[in-house]
């Protein structure tokens, strides 16, 4: 997979880009970054990206022609047909784990990161394919919040995780929060592990974890749960 990232900051990105899990998926050859300054798109002499907004008001509004030149010139490169042009925005599709799933099937992700009062509408209307937030709450630019996607992403594609099975397990991927995990010691401080976990008997051990993630999604995120399809020894485990 090709991921393209269009900052006025790419410096941002060097520590994320270039550690863990990320680096390795990179070595590997399961997905390729690239992070460009669109800051050298702008096709006038003082590389100005933004200008002021038509009708009046504060701040400064992105201009049009920057990201557009940008995304045409890295799909070009890339050889790649129909990018998904992701804007990180407030005003975005919230992210869930069903969407970073949708996006590690892609070829090529183009992420649009902004600093700005606002962007031209027509980047959204005409040039954007999706528009992302991570939550309701404002940063001050789309740069970490399309890391956020970008790891998730990266951790799904094939090969990137050494056990597949983890990525299957995660929280969210099930659509239930993770079951609790211990290491040794058994005893930490008179804290114990759960007789169950030691007791070596592989089926237990699976209803239990499935037991407990229902038990704690339910505490935590009931919304995720519906109730209905659960058995009647499950609901009434959780009404306990
Ligand atoms: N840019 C600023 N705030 C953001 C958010 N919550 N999600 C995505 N991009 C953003």
């Amino acid at each position: 997979m090709k991921i393209d990232i269009l900052t006025l900051f790419p410096q941002m990105f060097d520590g994320v880009l270039n550690s863990s899990i990320l680096k390795k998926a990179q070595d590997k050859g399961a997905v390729e970054y690239g992070v460009t300054d669109f800051r050298n798109y702008a096709a006038n002499k003082h590389y100005k990206v933004d200008d002021y907004p038509y009708g009046g008001g504060a701040g400064m509004v992105l201009a049009a022609q920057p990201l557009f030149d940008a995304v045409e010139a890295l799909t070009e490169e890339a050889e790649t047909t129909n990018p998904r042009i992701i804007l990180m925005c407030p005003q975005g599709e919230r992210l869930t784990q069903r969407k970073l799933e949708e996006l590690a099937e892609e070829d090529h992700l183009i992420f649009v990161c902004g600093h700005y009062e606002g962007y031209d509408e027509r980047i959204r209307e005409y040039l954007v394919t999706d528009e992302i937030s991570i939550g309701d709450y404002v940063l001050t630019g789309g740069e970490l919040a399309s890391m956020v996607v970008i790891d998730g992403v990266t951790r799904l594609l094939p090969e990137v995780l050494g056990n597949q099975e983890s990525a299957l397990k995660d929280s969210h991927s099930s659509g239930m929060l993770e079951h609790p995990h211990y290491t040794r010691p058994a005893d930490f401080r008179g804290m114990q592990v759960p007789d169950i976990l030691l007791s070596g008997h592989h089926e237990k051990i699976e209803r239990w974890r499935y037991l407990q993630s229902l038990k704690r999604t339910y505490e935590r995120r009931p919304d995720l749960i519906d109730f209905e399809s659960l058995s009647e020894e499950e609901q009434q485990y959780l009404k306990d």
